[in-house]
């Protein structure tokens, strides 16, 4: 894994080597070239080490045997049934391996964004594309070792980007205790978000000539059958994997074409789905989905905090007003059998995991929900070093500062370059050791 990264580094050195060479013959005994000597050795040095540590992580990351490392969390039990866990939510050890499948339009950005904080915040490993500032990882549901950057852990911890589901190429990638979270949308809600933000009707062949005034997702609903056969998506790679006119959620979560219209493989890619995942959240519960996770993964409810205060430019986002008739709804669902179906199926799914949860869940919602507005309140306020401290009953949670307001406003295309630089601390971390 870690080898074209360090041979590249190996690369660069050999270049500044070749550059040095001249001044260190012409003005050999000069203080400035003995300096710059000195300084080459050391930085020469210091690749080697790296080159070193990375190599030997790579011999004793053998996937059943994975080193402890400080602050790691043991793997869990992998049969500890749900069950067990439910009933007993207290004492919990919080869950550091977690892969999140960013399905698109689905609010899955505020998902995102809590995942890449607990995974800088925690000093955990963040599954990062190689290219800077790429939103998916892997291509078309493959993910090879060229994809992402290589990791110090010799895998990551948190998985966060973009990407199409696929069974193998995660548990190859993830370690053995991770827990799958998902999240699905009402598929015509979705579809008519997805219209608005990727301006879809650029891909549909005379689509944009047939709308004239209304909002192209309407013409485009009278007839989805029609429009799809002329459906002609950008055949850029990394458009590929974001542009999508049917079964959008279920290929994200990695069900075939060829199988859209089959009803039992539907039927087995849904209870495979349930199998892999320990929590689908569903955006239209969307605060509940989030304490749900927190029970999850045994976070902090600073863990799930989020910014709950929509700018107001975009608050009409995705929901221009228009209306839909019975027959457009039809035709939607028709064409998108899949989607209803494991948008139905993981619907009734959480509302039965709530109640599972008994009394107290709905008391931590409210708190939740109060907390999230309180600290978004505080966070957009004009003050400029907030300090508060968000309590509980039982006494002091956390605090609201201008790092955590930070934090919670910071988008992945910020998180980037932060995460990036958590490596190199991360290798220097255990080189320390
Ligand atoms: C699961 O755990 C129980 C005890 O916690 C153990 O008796 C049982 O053998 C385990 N099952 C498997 C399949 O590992
Ligand atoms: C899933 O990933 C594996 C290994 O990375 C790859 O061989 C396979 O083709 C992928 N499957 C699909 C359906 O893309
Ligand atoms: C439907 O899917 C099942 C399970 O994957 C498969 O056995 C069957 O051949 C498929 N039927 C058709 C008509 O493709
Ligand atoms: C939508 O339908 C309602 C009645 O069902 C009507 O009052 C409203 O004006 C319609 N809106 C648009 C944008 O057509
Ligand atoms: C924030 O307030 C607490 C008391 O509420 C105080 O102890 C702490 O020093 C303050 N921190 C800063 C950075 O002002």
């Amino acid at each position: 894994m870690a080898r074209p990264a360090t041979s590249g580094e190996r690369q660069q050195h050999q270049g500044k080597n070749i550059k040095e060479q001249p001044s260190i013959m012409t003005c050999l005994w000069t203080r400035q070239s003995l300096l710059r000597f000195y300084l080459f050795m050391t930085s020469l040095l210091v690749v080697g080490l790296l080159v070193l540590l990375c190599q030997q992580e790579k011999l004793s990351t053998s996937r059943e045997t994975r080193p402890r490392l400080k602050g790691w969390l043991p793997p869990q039990a992998t049969n500890s049934s749900k069950h067990v866990e439910e009933r007993t939510p207290t004492p919990c050890q919080p869950q550091t391996n977690v892969a999140f499948m960013k399905v698109h339009k689905c609010g899955s950005t505020t998902v995102q964004k809590v995942f890449l904080r607990y995974g800088h915040k925690h000093l955990l490993t963040v599954a990062l594309p190689r290219e800077r500032d790429r939103p998916s990882i892997g291509t078309a549901g493959v993910i090879t070792e060229r994809d992402y950057l290589f990791l110090p852990r010799g895998y990551p911890n948190i998985f966060a980007h973009h990407a199409i589901y696929n069974r193998t190429g995660f548990h190859n990638l993830m370690p053995k205790n991770t827990k799958y979270v998902a999240i699905l949308r009402e598929p015509l809600a979705r579809l008519r978000s997805s219209f608005k933000y990727f301006r879809m009707e650029r891909y549909f062949l005379g689509l944009r000539e047939a709308t004239r005034s209304k909002p192209p997702v309407l013409t485009y609903l009278e007839d989805p059958k029609k429009w799809d056969k002329l459906y002609r998506p950008s055949t850029r790679q990394d458009f590929v994997d974001h542009i999508c006119n049917r079964n959008c959620m279920s290929r994200d979560l990695g069900l075939q074409k060829k199988d859209y219209e089959n009803k039992t493989a539907v039927e087995n890619f849904i209870r495979d789905i349930e199998k892999d995942f320990s929590l689908v959240m569903i955006l239209e519960h969307f605060d509940q989905s989030m304490v749900l996770l927190r029970r999850r993964m045994c976070w902090s409810v600073e863990d799930i905090i989020y910014d709950n205060i929509k700018p107001s430019k975009k608050s009409n986002y995705g929901k221009t007003q228009y209306n839909i008739t019975d027959k457009m709804r039809q035709n939607f669902i028709e064409n998108n059998y899949a989607d209803y179906l494991l948008y139905n199926h993981f619907n009734e799914v959480i509302i039965r995991q709530i109640t599972k949860e008994g009394s107290g869940f709905q008391k931590e919602l409210q708190n939740y929900k109060k907390t999230n507005t309180v600290v978004s309140r505080i966070c957009h306020s004009r003050v400029r070093n907030p300090n508060y401290t968000v309590r509980s009953s039982k006494g002091p949670l956390f605090r609201v500062d201008k790092r955590l307001c930070d934090q919670m406003k910071t988008e992945r295309q910020r998180w980037d370059p932060v995460l990036r630089r958590d490596y190199t601390r991360s290798i220097f971390n255990r080189f320390g050791r």
